[in-house]
């Protein structure tokens, strides 16, 4: 298949940063998908409705004005996040989800959940409004394995969520492993999974090729080949539990090539390009329109788009790096083919 026609897909999970930064990455998101879930992990973390609406304001504001890109906002879920937030932001209309992320477990997660137990009032209020909650599902108990950090995280705390919250809306963010894949499968229909390209392509040995290779590392960190090939016959499946979030998350070139690299994998401006090659590989690209495209929409409540994008199987080369702020940063596939091209 030379050609690939598809509905104008979205990105459930993006980080966009903020000020110069933003600036640098949006158009790249803005350019391939119409809309885009936008992580609250900022410094300091977006907390409040009154904080994602102005974050919402400065996004649109750096989106190139020829582009229709609508980003869909989340807060940052904390110990202390008061009911009344929880429901103004269902009621926001511009508010999609509520992300969690374990206290200590990734970038800017410091003032996370210490506790699933202390949000079981934040939690029972979006079971009642039907607003989903975006999990990043890794245990930091330190003496757990960092390769078993995702198995851990559902057995202690998200199996036992969704029997004690029965009607949550939910999205186990980036999936990366078999038991993962599992879990959701086996979870009623109000439980989904958004998936990367990095984590559908690439397994942990990427990180260890001739040498460390900091541009690999991200978290949930890449897992062995098996947790891979489970990954891809779940986003290849036709299950509609499954869908395209890329979590693209750019760093500055001497913050990942450093004594304590961050986490985050740049892949905005290859995306979807990414996902082709992987269902390529998987020979399902008729099943990547449902993923990128519908599963997403639907499961969120949202309309489908009504546009539609062409990938063309012809080859470019990813540039080096691009610029970021007063640094670079380093693309996924950076000086390497990329082998579809996007269109429209
Ligand atoms: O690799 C990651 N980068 N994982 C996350 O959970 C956060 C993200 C970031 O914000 O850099
Ligand atoms: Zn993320």
């Amino acid at each position: 298949m030379q050609h690939l026609s598809i509905t104008r897909p979205d990105d459930w999970h993006v980080h966009l940063r903020d000020g110069a930064a933003l600036s640098a990455v949006v158009n790249f998101t803005a350019r391939q998908f119409r809309r885009a879930i936008v992580m609250p992990n900022l410094s300091p973390a977006i907390t409040t409705v009154a904080a994602a609406a102005a974050y919402r304001t400065r996004i649109l504001a750096a989106v190139d004005p020829a582009l229709k890109f609508e980003p869909l906002m989340t807060l940052y879920l904390t110990d202390k996040t008061p009911t009344p937030e929880i429901v103004a932001a269902a009621h926001s209309g511009f508010v999609k989800g509520i992300k969690l992320y374990p206290a200590g477990a990734t970038t800017h997660s410091h003032a996370g959940v210490t506790d699933i137990a202390h949000v079981y009032a934040a939690v029972a209020a979006l079971e009642e409004h039907g607003l989903p909650l975006l999990v990043h599902a890794e245990t930091t108990d330190p003496a757990v394995d960092v390769f078993d950090r995702e198995k851990v995280y559902i057995e202690r705390v998200l199996a036992p969520l969704i029997m004690r919250f029965p009607k949550l809306k939910m999205v186990f963010e980036h999936l990366t492993t078999r038991d993962g894949v599992q879990f959701v499968q086996h979870a009623p229909q109000n439980i989904a999974a958004t998936l990367t390209a990095h984590h559908l392509l690439y397994n942990r040995n990427a990180m260890f090729q001739g040498g460390i290779r900091p541009h690999f590392y991200c978290l949930p960190v890449l897992k062995r080949e098996p947790h891979r090939l489970a990954l891809l016959a779940a986003a290849t499946g036709g299950s509609p539990k499954f869908f395209l979030g890329t979590d693209t998350a750019p760093h500055a070139r001497g913050k990942k090539e450093h004594a304590c690299g961050c986490a985050g994998i740049f892949t905005a401006p290859c995306a979807l390009e990414l996902y082709a090659e992987a269902f390529e590989q998987a020979g399902a690209l008729d099943k990547l329109e449902g993923f990128a495209s519908h599963y997403g929409a639907d499961f969120y409540g949202l309309p489908r788009n009504q546009e539609k994008i062409t990938l063309q199987k012809k080859s470019w080369t990813m540039p080096e790096h691009y610029a970021f702020n007063d640094d670079t940063i380093i693309p996924l596939r950076a000086g390497e083919q990329v082998r579809w091209s996007l269109h429209g």
